[in-house]
This record gives structure tokens, C-alpha cells and sequence, in this order.
């Protein structure tokens, strides 16, 4: 009996050893800068800062704020053209910042260059920093979530509606509180303009922030502005159904003016990075 259990558990037992040499698991590993022998200076240089850099300095990342100063880390021609000075590695700014332990920021987790990825990127420098010769073209993906140039264009006029409710609600709000203590009716009239404004400017705001959002699918953070932006146009909606009951109106226009604040902040937070107003 124990001797069956024993050889059923030596036979089981080499197998995970053999997984991890076989061939299959090998070439499921990246090729690093140095086990890719026909890469040439330039290419193995741009997989190497790809791999160390490309978590925040690439299109698709969370980063904004690196994506600012650093769109692609892969262009590596633009790259050339900002930061490096061909010839002279120890007065690039791409060297320079690596080897100062600016990038990447020691604040995040992510693995500085080993001292021979430090190696080539000077070597690529100092040899004329010349692009690299076999870039595999990499084909724009037509992704459908983009959309038509007209919804592209449409979505970028977000930023310009946002500004009406963010600015029309507050002043609403404020008319219609002093026009119950005022019992006045040009300051009524005042907030029924400014509200019935924002109806429009807060619908238009969340159909271009909609299709906004498409253009950059799954960015973090995207979910909780989107639904306090519609949760703006809804309450500013009913505000105005309210409208001939004044003490339900004002308190409406008091809730969607300070939804669409938080919903202006989490926007903001989206363009400016989570750093811009840490709060
Ligand atoms: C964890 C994210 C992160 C990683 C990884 C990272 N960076 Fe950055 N990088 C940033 C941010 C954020 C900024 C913008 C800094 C600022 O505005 O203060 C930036 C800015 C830069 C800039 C522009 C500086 C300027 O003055 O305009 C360069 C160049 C740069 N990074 C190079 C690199 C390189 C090279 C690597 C890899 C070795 C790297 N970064 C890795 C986040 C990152």
C-alpha cells in the first residue's frame, strides 16, 4: 500500500520541475534586451526602456502626469529629440535623470535599470543615439470604441461644456437662496434662467463626456465621474420639474451644484493626475 502511494507520488512529483524547463514555458518568457541577440543598439535600448519606463510613459497608461512629460517611451524617436543629446549620455536628460534616481520616481515600485541596462543606454547615446533600425511597425488598431472622427470631435467638446453647469448651478443655487430671503422676484427669475440653462449644458456634458470616455476605455477612476456627471444633470432636471415648489427647487439646486462639484473634482483628477489636488 505505502509503496504504491509512494511511487504514484514520485511519479508525480518531477513533473513541475520538467514544466519549467520545458521549451514551451521558455519561450513564454519576454526576451530581455540581452537574450535578443538581432536586436541592435538602438531596438534592444527601446525594449529595454519599454520594460522599465513603459508602465507610465505609454498611450495607454493610468499616468497622466507622466504621460505629459513623457508620452511614449517607445517613439523612441521623439524621445531622441526631447531628452537625449546624441553623443553625450552624461548631459541627456534621459541618462541623466535614470542615473540621479529621478526615473523612475523612487516613490514608485517599479524596477530602476540594472547597471548593464544603464550600460547600453549609454553605449546607444554615446554611439549617435541613431534610431533603431528594425522597429516592427506596429498597426494602428482601428478599435471601434474610438469611433467616427465626428463622435472624436463631439467628445472633445466636453471640456468646453463642463464649464455652464459648474459655474450656471452655484449661481442658481445662490439667486434662488436670496430670492426666498429677499422675496424677490428678479432674483427668482435670476435662478430659473441660470437652472434652466444648466439643464441643456449639464445634458450636453455628460453625452460628450460619454463619448470622451470611449475614446480611453477602463481608465481607473472613470466610473465615479461619469455617474456623479449624469447624478448632475438628473438632480439639476428635477430642480427645474420642482420649480414652483421654491423650498424643493432650492434644495435641488443646492444638491446638484455640490454633485457637480465633486463630479468637476473627479474630472479633474482624470486630466491632472490624482497629484495635481491630492484630495
Ligand atoms: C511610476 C511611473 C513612472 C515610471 C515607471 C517612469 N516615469 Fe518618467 N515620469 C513619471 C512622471 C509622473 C513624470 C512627470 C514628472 C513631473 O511632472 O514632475 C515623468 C517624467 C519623465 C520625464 C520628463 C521629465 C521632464 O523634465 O520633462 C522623463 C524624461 C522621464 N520621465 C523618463 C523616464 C524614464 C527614462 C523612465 C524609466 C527608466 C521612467 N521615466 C519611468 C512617471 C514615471
Amino acid at each position: 500500500m505505502w509503496t504504491a502511494i509512494t511511487i504514484v507520488w514520485l511519479a508525480c512529483l518531477p513533473s513541475p520541475i520538467l514544466q519549467t524547463e520545458s521549451p514551451a514555458a521558455a519561450s513564454l518568457q519576454e526576451p530581455t534586451a540581452e537574450t535578443r541577440t538581432d536586436w541592435g543598439l538602438g531596438e534592444s535600448t527601446r525594449q529595454m526602456l519599454i520594460q522599465r519606463c513603459g508602465d507610465c510613459h505609454n498611450p495607454q497608461s493610468d499616468n497622466r502626469k507622466a504621460k505629459r512629460a513623457l508620452l511614449d517611451i517607445g517613439d523612441l524617436a521623439s524621445v531622441t529629440q526631447d531628452f537625449v543629446l546624441a553623443g553625450n549620455a552624461e548631459d541627456s536628460d534621459l541618462y541623466y535623470m535614470i542615473v540621479e534616481g529621478d526615473m523612475p520616481p523612487p516613490k514608485s515600485d517599479v524596477q530602476a535599470p540594472s547597471e548593464q541596462e544603464l550600460a547600453l543606454l549609454h553605449a546607444w547615446i554615446s554611439s549617435g543615439a541613431e534610431p533603431p533600425v528594425n522597429t516592427p511597425v506596429i498597426a494602428e488598431d482601428p478599435s471601434p470604441a474610438e469611433g467616427t472622427p465626428w463622435t472624436r470631435y463631439v467628445s472633445r467638446t466636453h471640456p468646453l461644456w463642463i464649464h455652464f453647469p459648474l459655474a450656471l448651478l452655484p449661481v442658481a443655487f445662490l439667486a434662488a437662496a436670496l430670492a426666498r430671503l429677499f422675496k424677490s422676484s428678479a432674483l427668482r427669475t435670476t435662478a430659473l434662467f441660470c437652472a434652466g440653462l444648466a439643464v441643456p449644458a449639464s445634458i450636453f456634458s455628460v453625452a460628450s463626456g460619454w463619448l470622451h470616455a470611449a475614446e480611453a476605455p477602463g481608465q481607473a477612476g472613470i466610473d465615479l465621474h461619469r455617474w456623479l456627471g449624469v447624478a448632475t444633470a438628473v438632480t439639476c432636471a428635477a430642480a427645474m420639474l420642482a420649480r414652483k415648489r421654491p423650498g424643493v427647487f432650492l434644495a435641488l439646486l443646492g444638491l446638484a451644484a455640490a454633485i457637480g462639484g465633486a463630479a468637476g473634482h473627479f474630472g479633474g483628477r482624470l486630466t491632472y493626475g490624482p497629484d495635481f489636488f491630492p484630495w
